[in-house]
């Protein structure tokens, strides 16, 4: 057969999501979903959904979710654009903002599928590796520049270590930063509240910058696809008015992703379990002798000497033969260490008795 693939498609690899098994009885600790589910208000707004209302076009710019999370922001509803997940907003500022052939930059490492799209818009990916401490250098935002990248992504809290970067770092770089700087908040929720961190004031002091969030972790619902971003009207019009779909928002998914954002309490809840189940973890893991990055995240990037159960990837192949997934990356700087998303105490519990196990630690 014929390939009609361009050229930049045809050499690049796609992205590798995690392992989604569809046996419920799998413990799932490597795609950093919350382990609880989302709130009974949402589960009330699917159950009383009416199904003729679905032979109408939903709103195309998701009118009402956009204004309840500009009042729970405290920004206006020009400043939101709905998508289809997070992943959408990503796709969306390149092929917005960033001309084909152009480049991006990236903290490496970072979530693998920024050089993903990158690839597919046939750009290039300019990568500053985060310092031996997993932190930013201080130049980020210049070695950027003399990159001449258009565009450049933070995770924060960072993905795939947990640590967080305060929000006044951040404003340093978006100051010295000429492009876009995206703050892929996609982990946010689960960010401990004594830390008073909050970037989105920055995007009234600055207009290059752009956080994207996410109801697929916090809220429990990576199953719906549903992100959104904020900004300063200069980067949200151009999206929302010209390259998103025009419908990229169904009906079902905008009612329950108002009601989602609506019930703080109940999501505040998870966030809460998930924080102590946490440092709970991380005590865990310190008394068997291993330890993590200090995470702000909802999972813990821990280091398996490779005279621990074999080193990492044989650890992760030991969970996953008794049904636990956690996730194994074979890159330089992670290679000796799994991701490990928090779980409920039960699912923690189980993937603590296998680790023990393969120890060799009396259980
Ligand atoms: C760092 C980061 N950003 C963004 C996303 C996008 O999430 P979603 O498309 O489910 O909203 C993810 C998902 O895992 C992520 O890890």
């Amino acid at each position: 057969m014929r390939s009609f693939e361009r050229k930049n498609i045809k050499a690049m690899e796609g992205y590798t999501p995690g392992e989604q098994p569809e046996a419920q009885s799998v413990i799932k600790l490597n795609t950093n979903e919350n382990p609880y589910p989302a709130s009974q208000s949402v589960a009330d707004v699917l159950k009383s959904l009416d199904i003729a209302s679905l032979r109408r076009y939903p709103s195309p710019t998701a009118r009402k979710f956009r204004e309840v999370a500009a009042e729970l922001h405290r920004v206006e509803p020009e400043n939101i654009i709905a998508t289809n997940g997070g992943d959408e907003l990503l796709r969306l500022l390149l092929t917005t903002f960033v001309e084909v052939g152009e480049s991006i930059g990236v903290a490496d490492p970072s979530y693998s599928l920024y050089p993903v799209l990158a690839a597919i818009h046939d750009c290039s990916v300019k990568r500053v590796p985060l310092t031996s401490g997993w932190e930013l250098p201080d130049d980020f935002a210049e070695k950027m520049n003399a990159f001449g990248v258009k565009l450049t992504f933070i995770v924060n809290p960072h993905a795939p270590s947990g640590k967080l970067i305060q929000a006044e770092e951040l404003a340093g770089i978006a100051q010295n930063f000429d492009g876009i700087l995206v703050i892929d908040e996609a982990y946010v929720d689960f960010v401990d509240p004594e830390k008073n961190y909050n970037a989105i004031e920055l995007i009234k002091r600055f207009d290059n910058v752009i956080i994207l969030r996410t109801l697929s972790k916090g809220y429990s619902l990576a199953g719906l696809r549903f992100g959104y971003g904020i900004a300063s009207t200069n980067l949200i019009e151009p999206m929302q008015g010209k390259t998103k779909d025009s419908y990229n928002m169904d009906a079902i998914s905008q009612q329950l992703g108002i009601a989602s954002l609506r019930d703080q309490t109940a999501a505040k809840l998870t966030w809460k379990a998930v924080r102590d189940e946490r440092s709970r973890m991380v005590l865990e893991f310190n008394r068997l002798g291993l330890t993590s990055l200090p995470s702000q995240a909802n999972f813990l990037l821990v280091e398996i000497p490779d005279g621990v159960a074999g080193g990492a990837e044989a650890l992760y192949q030991i969970f996953k033969n008794e049904k636990i997934l956690v996730r194994f990356f074979n890159e330089q700087r992670l290679k000796n260490r799994l991701r490990i998303t928090v779980g409920t105490p039960e699912e923690n519990g189980a993937l603590l008795r296998v680790l023990k196990i393969a120890m060799n630690i009396q259980v």
